[in-house]
């Protein structure tokens, strides 16, 4: 089944934010934020920019009539900067205004004077300053301190991985109108249309039924619209609420770049200690994470980190500990694998860096120590059917790694320019919402009266092609053929309460509910055709859109079922509610069982680098992947493949910059360099691995939104085996990512 978007996105009649059909009397919206990074606003003088002919009002926190404040986990967060600013291109005001241009005319009008104050840009320095956002969390398993005492081998080092940006196509936007009585209707590019509605409820001062929030689907979330497509929704609103007409915002690409947060840097110190046969005994870490200037999902990005420090290895010792670093950055935010990729950048680099010293390959150090049945995570939770071991042999064996690594050999004894470099990545994800409360979901199913069905849940199509899902869960389900199912806009007033969808998650929480709805209309319809077919209920099939009595052998069309429950008047609508069972997590403790299950998997990558230019070239990324029994291996492939590239980009070629005074240097798709078709790796090959499949998942069929981010991990340690070949004086380096700028100075240095 291909995704039920790719007609409509092909030729380019999906709907977006932007695609709606505005209100003839819509204003248009557009953010003065601010032009340093940390300072005391002294003065501001809006009048000229608001005597403008077309500018209706500028909008300060002193026009809000609820709370100044949209922090979701931890309240530090103004819509509106007050008496200070703590990061560049943090809004501070709203102008509304007849048209775009007009907004932006008078943006260029304002007129401010900020007294400066000491900046802080990178992790280590707040750390230092001790400034943070909370307090530290930290996991422990056994005695890292007195483990490390006995090791035969002992290595330490430092690690740093850099932010990246999202660059969903769509930018971020809301489009906001007022209904009767007060109330208003919001459509919103947002991951999280709970959070957006109880935000708008929040600064508006109203209550959350007030607000409607609908969301058709996005260009584009990656973690970005997790917690960030809010501030833009909430500030239409506002000025929705006072001047009573539409307010459209839409950002484009410039600000959205400056005012948004990215993937959070990482400044990270390890300590490893080997035994003899090359077991990891004692791992010892601490992360620092920079979040910039306020919590938005740091500390939750935080805690995922931990829960990955030790990626697919079983390490018996480990202390780990991390930081939310409080600097002059734009608040950092959620990017997939949401901290995961962090804490498992470093457990590589930290195996690298012992290979390196005991001057024996990688892979010895990671097979040596790779996760098995029962073994425990630092966190407590016990790994059960474990497929670790089973995705790396199956990809050394499938993919001829030996061949591959002779041939390697061949070519790099052959050539003095051009070297090649391989590396092993196997990756174990959690999957569940690391925060329990959230794991939950509700599905809304309508059976129109002529057999034709609609389907609500809290799921948020953003490419992902959840919505497919969705519509493959609920035909299968009630037996009908998929042409008779729609998928609706993910709306506040048919689905409540939900949380965003995230953490690979969606598809498991949503369609779990709709499952249990469709069964439930199913049990009922069962009633209506064993009567009609004369037949006993338990022999009642659906199937292919007919309903028939497998031992009396009589057969009815789905069509005609529904018309008889019509007449009977049997409710033809059902909304069920999930909850993942079994999982738990004290914080209290750091002890619990917090995922569902893991998803596992082996990428070989191989690359060619150039050592004359420092350029290279990712040849091919070969895997072994999890999907458990895939639902529509299609998409899930395309995930793997979106994933990888995006996971790629983030250790090679990405690289955000701010300069010492906090302004986004990387401002721009001239000085971003994106990943695109010549960065990508030249072939990719997937193979499934072939599983039983997770009870916890959607028909047995694994999440697949994050995990396979990790694999582009891969390419760094590709690229520093090449590196090595060329110059074995080299000392190894883990600073991502790796530009041809510093693989350049790592050949010569
Ligand atoms: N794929 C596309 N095409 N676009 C996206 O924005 N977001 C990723 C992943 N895959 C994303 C995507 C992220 S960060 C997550 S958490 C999951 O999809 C969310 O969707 P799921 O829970 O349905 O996997
Ligand atoms: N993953 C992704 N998003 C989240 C999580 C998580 O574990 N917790 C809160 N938001
Ligand atoms: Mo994904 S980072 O959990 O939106």
């Amino acid at each position: 089944m291909k995704n039920i978007d790719s007609y409509t996105h092909l030729r380019g009649e999906s709907l977006f934010v932007d695609d709606i059909i505005t209100r003839q009397d819509t204003l248009y919206g557009l953010v003065f934020d601010s032009p340093k990074a940390h300072g005391k606003i002294s003065s501001i003088n809006y009048a000229i920019a608001e005597a403008l002919e077309g500018v209706i009002k500028i909008f300060t926190y002193k026009d809000i009539l609820g709370k100044n404040q949209i922090g979701g986990i931890i309240p530090d967060e103004p819509l509106w900067a007050e008496e200070e600013v703590h990061f560049w291109g943090q809004p501070i005001a709203f102008i509304v205004a007849e048209t775009e241009a007009i907004a932006k005319k008078a943006r260029a009008l304002i007129e401010i004077e900020i007294e400066e104050l000491p900046i802080i840009t990178t992790a280590r320095e707040a750390k230092e300053k001790g400034s943070f956002i909370n307090a530290p969390r930290s996991f422990r398993l056994g005695n890292a301190n007195e483990a490390l005492k006995k090791c035969k081998h002992i290595f330490e080092g430092n690690t740093f991985s850099n932010g990246q940006e999202h660059l969903y196509l769509e930018t971020q936007g809301a489009y906001a109108v007022p209904m009767e009585n007060g109330n208003i209707k919001i459509t919103s590019s947002t991951q999280g249309p709970t959070s957006v509605q109880k935000m708008v409820a929040q600064v508006l001062g109203v209550s959350m039924h007030k607000i409607e929030i609908d969301v058709i689907r996005l260009g584009g979330g990656f973690g970005g619209k997790e917690d960030q497509a809010t501030p833009w929704a909430v500030m239409a609103a506002v000025a929705v609420q006072q001047l009573k007409k539409p307010v459209k915002y839409i950002l484009n690409r410039h600000d959205d770049l400056r005012m948004t947060g990215k993937r959070h840097p990482y400044d990270s110190t390890y300590k490893i200690g080997l035994d003899e046969h090359l077991k990891i005994i004692a791992y010892e870490v601490e992360f620092l994470q920079n979040s910039g200037a306020a919590a938005d999902l740091s500390p939750a990005i935080a805690e995922r980190t931990l829960f990955h420090a030790t990626n697919s290895y079983y390490i018996p010792n480990v202390s780990s500990i991390v930081h939310s670093c409080k600097t002059n950055l734009p608040p950092n935010t959620a990017f997939r694998g949401f901290g995961g990729p962090q804490g498992m950048f470093v457990i590589e680099s930290a195996i690298a860096r012992a290979a390196d010293a005991l001057k024996i390959d990688k892979k010895i150090i990671q097979e040596a120590n790779l996760l098995v049945e029962n073994d425990t995570f630092s966190y407590g939770q016990i790994a059960t059917k474990v497929e670790m071991k089973n995705t790396w042999n199956t990809a050394k064996k499938q993919f001829n790694l030996e061949k591959i690594e002779s041939e390697t050999a061949k070519f790099n004894a052959a050539n003095t320019n051009y070297k090649k470099g391989i590396s092993l990545m196997p990756i174990t994800f959690g999957i569940s919402f690391t925060n329990t409360p959230m794991n939950h979901a509700r599905a809304l199913i309508h059976i129109y009266q002529d057999g034709s069905v609609g389907v609500s849940t809290g799921a948020v199509e953003m490419g992902q092609s959840v919505n497919t899902k969705m519509l493959q869960v609920a035909s299968q389900t009630l037996g009908i053929s998929p042409n008779k199912v729609k998928l609706e806009t993910t709306n506040t007033t048919r689905v409540a309460n939900t949380s965003p969808s995230a953490a690979s998650a969606t598809a498991d929480l949503n369609g779990k509910a709709v499952l249990k709805a469709c069964k439930a209309l199913i049990e009922r319809l069962k009633v209506i055709a064993a009567n009609l077919l004369n037949a006993n209920i338990e022999h009642i099939v659906f199937k292919e859109d007919v309903v028939f009595a497998t031992k009396e052998d009589v057969a009815i069309s789905w069509e005609e079922v529904i018309a008889a429950a019509m007449l009977k008047r049997v409710a033809l609508t059902e909304n069920a509610h999930y909850a993942t069972p079994t999982i738990h997590f004290d914080k209290t403790k750091e002890k619990g069982h917090p995922f569902a299950y893991h998803v596992y998997g082996t990428a070989i990558t191989q690359v060619t680098v150039d050592c004359m230019r420092g350029t290279y070239e990712i040849d091919a990324v070969k895997i072994v992947h999890d999907f458990g029994k895939s639902m529509n291996l299609g998409i899930d492939i395309g995930q793997v493949e979106g994933a990888l590239a995006q996971g790629i980009g983030w250790m090679t070629i990405e690289e955000i910059a701010y300069g010492k005074d906090g302004r986004l240097l990387s401002n721009a798709l001239s000085t971003y360099k994106v990943p695109d078709v010549f960065s990508a790796a030249k072939k990719v090959e997937i193979i499934p691995l072939e599983t039983q499949g997770n009870e916890m998942a959607i028909l047995k069929s694994k999440a697949v939104g994050e995990p396979p981010l990790m694999y582009g991990i891969g390419a760094y340690f590709a690229i520093q085996h090449a590196i090595k070949v060329f110059n074995p004086k080299h000392k190894l380096q883990f600073h991502a990512p790796y530009t041809p700028e510093k693989v350049l100075l790592s050949l010569y240095k």
